[in-house]
C-alpha cells in the first residue's frame, strides 16, 4: 500500500483522505516520526514549573522527557540517562539535580553530568564529555508546550497571531481548575476531523445548536492553527435557561486549533483546552482541562463550574459517541474517501493540507 496519498488543494475539487489513513497502523508509526515528534506538544502547566528546581516528567512521540525549570529559565531534557539508558527523573517534585535512578549518575539541571560513581578506572572516561539530551520548551500564559526538533521553528512562529488575538483574555492571569481524561476508541484524526467543523452542529449537538448562531458560524485558517467564530445566540426570555450567556461586550466564543493534536477554547474569561493523544490506529485519549482567572475553592461543589462541566459532557458524549461509529465505518469494505462541504468543511480540508505536507 503506498504511504503517500493523493490531496487536492483546491477545497470544492477535493475529495477526502482515504481511509486507511485512520486505520492502518503504518501511519501511526509515520505520524509519530514526521508529525508528533517534529511539532511543538502541549505536556505541562506553567504553575507545574513555577519555582526553580521544579521538574515533570511527560511523553512525547512515546519519549519520556523531563522538563525542569533552573535559574536560567525552563529546559527540557530526554529522560534518558547517558550511561545505559535509566530515568534521570520520575513522575514531579523539585530537585537541585536530576540523579539516574540506574545507578546513580548525577547530572545539574543544565544537563552536565556532574558524578558518576566508580568510574575512576574507566579509560577516556571524563564527564564533561556528556550531556542529557536537550529538547526545546517553552510557554504561553499558563501553557508549556515542547518540542522534540531542535530544528523546529520557536513556538511564538507557530503560533503567530494568537497571542494579539487572544490578549484581552489575559492568558497569562489564568488559573488552572481542573481536568478530565476521555479515552476514545477511534483514531485520532477522526476527532480532530469532528472538532474543526460546525457543519454536524445542528444533527449531533441540538443542544448547542440552539445556544450558537449557527449561520455565522465560520472557520478562519492560518498556517499551523485556524479559528472557529462561534457568536452565541441574542438571548431571548430567560437568560437562567441558557448555560451560555452573551456578556455586554458581545464577544464570541474562539475556538483554535493548533496543529497537530491541540485546541484552545476561549470563552466568557475562562479557557479549556484539550490535547489529543493517539494510542493506536484506532484509539485516543483526549485530556481536557479547565483554566480560569478567579478559579473556584472545589470545581466539583460550584454550581457555575458544576453546570459547565456538566454541559461540556454532554456536548464530549455526543460527539464520542459519532466519532466512534465513523471509526468503525472508515474499516467498511465500500468507503474510501468523500467530498468536503466547501461551505463548512475549509478547517477539516486545511488540517489534511498540513497531514499531506508532513507525511509525504
Ligand atoms: S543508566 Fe543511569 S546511571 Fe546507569
Ligand atoms: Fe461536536
Amino acid at each position: 500500500m503506498p504511504i503517500v496519498f493523493p490531496f487536492d488543494p483546491d477545497l470544492a475539487k477535493a475529495a477526502t483522505i482515504p481511509s486507511r489513513l485512520y486505520v492502518d497502523p503504518v501511519y501511526h508509526e509515520l505520524e509519530r516520526e514526521r508529525i508528533f515528534a517534529r511539532t511543538w506538544q502541549l505536556v505541562a502547566r506553567t504553575e507545574q514549573l513555577a519555582q526553580p528546581g521544579d521538574y515533570v516528567v511527560v511523553e512525547i512521540a512515546g519519549e519520556s522527557v523531563v522538563l525542569v525549570r533552573d535559574a536560567q529559565g525552563l529546559r527540557g531534557y530526554h529522560n534518558v540517562c547517558l550511561h545505559r539508558a535509566g530515568p534521570v527523573a520520575t513522575g514531579c517534585g523539585r530537585r537541585q539535580t536530576l540523579q539516574c535512578k540506574y545507578h546513580g549518575w548525577t547530572y545539574s539541571l543544565a544537563g552536565e553530568l556532574l558524578r558518576a560513581p566508580e568510574m575512576e578506572s574507566t579509560e577516556h572516561f571524563r564527564p564533561a564529555d556528556f550531556r542529557l539530551h536537550p529538547v526545546q520548551v517553552a510557554s504561553w500564559g499558563p501553557l508549556v508546550f515542547a518540542t522534540l526538533d531542535l530544528k523546529a521553528p520557536p513556538l511564538l512562529h507557530f503560533l503567530e497571531g494568537i497571542p494579539a488575538r487572544a490578549a484581552s483574555f489575559r492568558p497569562e492571569a489564568m488559573r488552572w481548575v481542573m481536568r478530565k481524561e476521555y479515552p476514545v476508541r477511534c483514531n485520532w484524526k477522526v476527532y480532530v476531523d469532528n472538532y474543526l467543523e460546525g457543519y454536524h452542529l445542528p444533527v449531533v449537538h441540538p443542544g448547542l445548536h440552539k445556544e450558537l448562531d449557527y449561520d455565522q458560524y465560520r472557520v478562519e485558517p492560518h498556517r499551523y492553527w485556524s479559528l472557529q467564530h462561534a457568536p452565541l445566540r441574542p438571548v431571548q426570555g430567560n437568560a437562567a435557561d441558557r448555560t451560555y450567556v452573551a456578556d455586554a461586550t458581545g464577544s464570541d466564543a474562539q475556538y483554535y486549533w493548533l496543529f497537530p493534536n491541540v485546541m484552545l477554547n476561549v470563552y466568557l474569561g475562562q479557557l479549556q483546552t484539550n490535547v489529543v493523544l493517539p494510542d493506536g490506529p484506532d484509539r485516543c485519549t483526549v485530556v481536557f482541562e479547565w483554566f480560569a482567572h478567579d478559579p473556584p475553592a472545589d470545581p466539583a461543589t460550584d454550581p457555575v463550574w458544576s453546570r459547565r462541566v456538566h454541559f461540556s459532557d454532554e456536548i464530549q458524549a455526543e460527539d464520542v459517541e459519532i466519532c466512534e461509529v465513523v471509526q468503525k465505518n472508515l474499516r467498511s469494505r465500500v468507503y474510501d474517501r468523500g467530498r468536503y462541504s466547501a461551505k463548512r468543511e475549509n478547517g477539516v480540508h486545511h488540517f489534511h493540507s498540513l497531514l499531506h505536507e508532513f507525511l509525504t
